[in-house]
């Protein structure tokens, strides 16, 4: 049993040194596809990036010389059998690999990117005995040596944490195409205070957004918000705009009832009566679950103005209900 997690775990590292090898021993489009990208020898360093070549079968080869068995292999993921159940070849086959390292910098599980534009864009390993998605966060292995302010920044994907990391936010780390989980949350606040949330700026990105204060604010960490445009992640964003700009948003974002205050007033027009009335019922909403009076009254202030009410009238109401209800 133990034996077999140290098994695992051994395969996992040699597979990745492998990938890694293949990557930067020689000239070849991997490299090429990643420096189009402005990712350099350092962040392919920091990470382990590697590359899976176009092959069916050469990891498979690598490790069975070595003495694995096909069993053994399979347990990892890296592995799987053919439609006939008689061979069996290599998982990941002409991707970018990104392994997945534990905070004790151990390989747990790879994801891997095509070079092009096929589907699917991005592929992981399944979940194995070592390889939990829920409780893992990419980069936190590198991000906990860096936390700056107490901060961590959360992003959705691989390349968002490295193009972070390249430009020197070095404190970034994503979930694995997962939505956030209470784990995850445990795991931020163990090495955090306050998380930057950081998602792409799409629809998905908001309703993450939105998901994932819920999961951070049971968890008791400060949040906030840095959104970007519709068609931006953070990788683009740094590339972009540098990292003093990048830091310069994070200062300026809103926590996250400032965030969700916006939210629910794009969703109604104050022009009318009726979307004064229901601004003002899902603000009362909001405002009733923030635990101190003062902040209250401060949020209570802001929504007040946008509705031309006085601030009194307003936490009048929120807090009537709140007696009224819990
Ligand atoms: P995105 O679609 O936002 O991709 O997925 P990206 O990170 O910006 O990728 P690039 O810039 O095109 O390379 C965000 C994350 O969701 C997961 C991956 O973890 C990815 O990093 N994902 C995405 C998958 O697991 N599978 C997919 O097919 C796509
Ligand atoms: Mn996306
Ligand atoms: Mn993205
Ligand atoms: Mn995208
Ligand atoms: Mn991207």
């Amino acid at each position: 049993e133990r034996q077999e997690t140290k098994l695992l775990y051994d395969i996992n590292r040699k597979a990745g040194l492998f990938y890694y090898r293949k990557l930067t021993s020689s000239q070849n489009k991997g490299l090429q596809y990643l420096k189009n990208r402005g990712v350099g020898s350092n962040e392919i360093k920091a990470f382990g990036l590697g590359l899976a070549e176009d092959r069916w079968n050469s990891l498979l080869e690598y490790l069975t010389k070595d003495n694995y068995s096909e069993e053994t292999i399979e347990k990892t993921g890296l592995i799987l059998k053919n439609k006939k159940g008689d061979r069996y070849y290599d998982r990941f086959r002409n991707r970018i690999i990104f392994p997945i390292f534990n905070t004790r910098g151990m390989v747990i599980g790879f994801g891997g990117r095509v070079l092009d534009q096929s589907l699917p864009k991005y592929l992981n390993s399944p979940e194995t005995k070592i390889f939990n998605k829920r409780k893992t966060l990419y980069g936190l292995n590198l991000a906990k040596k860096n936390i700056v302010s107490q901060q961590l920044i959360l992003v959705e994907g691989y390349m968002d944490v490295i193009a972070l990391y390249g430009n020197g936010v070095k404190n970034a780390v994503a979930t694995l195409g997962t939505s956030l989980t209470k784990e995850h949350g445990q795991l931020l606040k163990k090495y955090a205070k306050e998380v930057v949330l950081a998602f792409d700026g799409d629809e998905a990105g908001v309703k993450a957004t939105l998901r994932s204060i819920q999961i951070l604010e049971n968890e008791g960490l400060k949040i906030r918000i840095l959104s970007l445009g519709k068609k931006e992640d953070p990788d683009d964003f740094i590339r972009r705009q540098g990292k003093d700009t990048f830091y310069r948003r994070i200062k300026e974002s809103p926590n996250h009832i400032e965030y969700q205050i916006q939210k629910i007033r794009d969703n109604y027009s104050l022009e009318s009566t009726e979307g004064k009335v229901d601004f003002s019922k899902e603000a009362i909403k909001l405002l009733q679950q923030v635990k101190s009076p003062i902040e209250q009254e401060a949020y209570a202030e802001e929504v007040a103005k946008e509705l031309n009410l006085s601030k009194e009238s307003l936490l009048k109401e929120i807090r009537e209900k709140n007696q009224k209800y819990t």
